[in-house]
């Protein structure tokens, strides 16, 4: 009786939970960055493309950007969005307030530019967790860019 018992208690623990070296250790993913949550690198340069078509056609900024050059700055753009949202980027432009000191950017301007923003999120149907986490870090960039002399 006693073996039988035994022979059981080894039975049920060979065919127990798993412990933490088991094949089902670790199997929990990592949590998905707001880059790959976006759809990656393309997903973000259809994006930014987009947003600068916005920007351009937008009577109330697109001033700002005349003469501005459009490839070199989507390529900033998406480097600083890709990096920011934690993708494989790193953006080598200037700081946001250098960069956007002297232009007197107003909050006009700046509700038009996130407003362009969105109309891209909308477009390209990016689900609201992602469109919310994107515009935060967009809207955390704002104190250095309005105001700016
Ligand atoms: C969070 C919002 C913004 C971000 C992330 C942003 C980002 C950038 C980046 C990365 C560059 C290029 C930096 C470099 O070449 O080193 C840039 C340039 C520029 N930004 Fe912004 N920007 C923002 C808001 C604005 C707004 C609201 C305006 C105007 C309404 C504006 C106007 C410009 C212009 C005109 C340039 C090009 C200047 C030049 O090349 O001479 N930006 N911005």
């Amino acid at each position: 009786m006693r073996l039988a018992v035994l022979l059981l208690m080894v039975m049920l623990g060979a065919c127990g939970p798993k412990g933490a070296t088991g094949p089902g250790a670790g199997s929990a993913a990592a949590p998905k960055t707001l880059y790959d949550r976006l759809g990656g690198r393309d997903a973000l340069i259809g994006l930014v493309e987009d947003f600068l078509a916005n920007v351009a056609a937008d009577r109330r900024i697109a001033p700002f950007f005349q003469g501005v050059d459009t490839q070199g700055l989507r390529q900033k753009l998406v480097d600083q969005l890709c990096e920011l949202a934690g993708g494989p980027c790193k953006y080598t432009g200037r700081d946001m307030r250098t960069m956007h000191d002297g232009m007197a950017i107003k909050p006009e301007h700046w509700d038009a530019f996130v407003e362009d923003l969105k109309r891209s999120l909308e477009k390209f149907k990016v689900a609201e967790p992602e469109a919310k986490d994107l515009l935060a870090i967009v809207e955390a960039m704002r104190d250095q860019i309005v105001g700016a002399k």
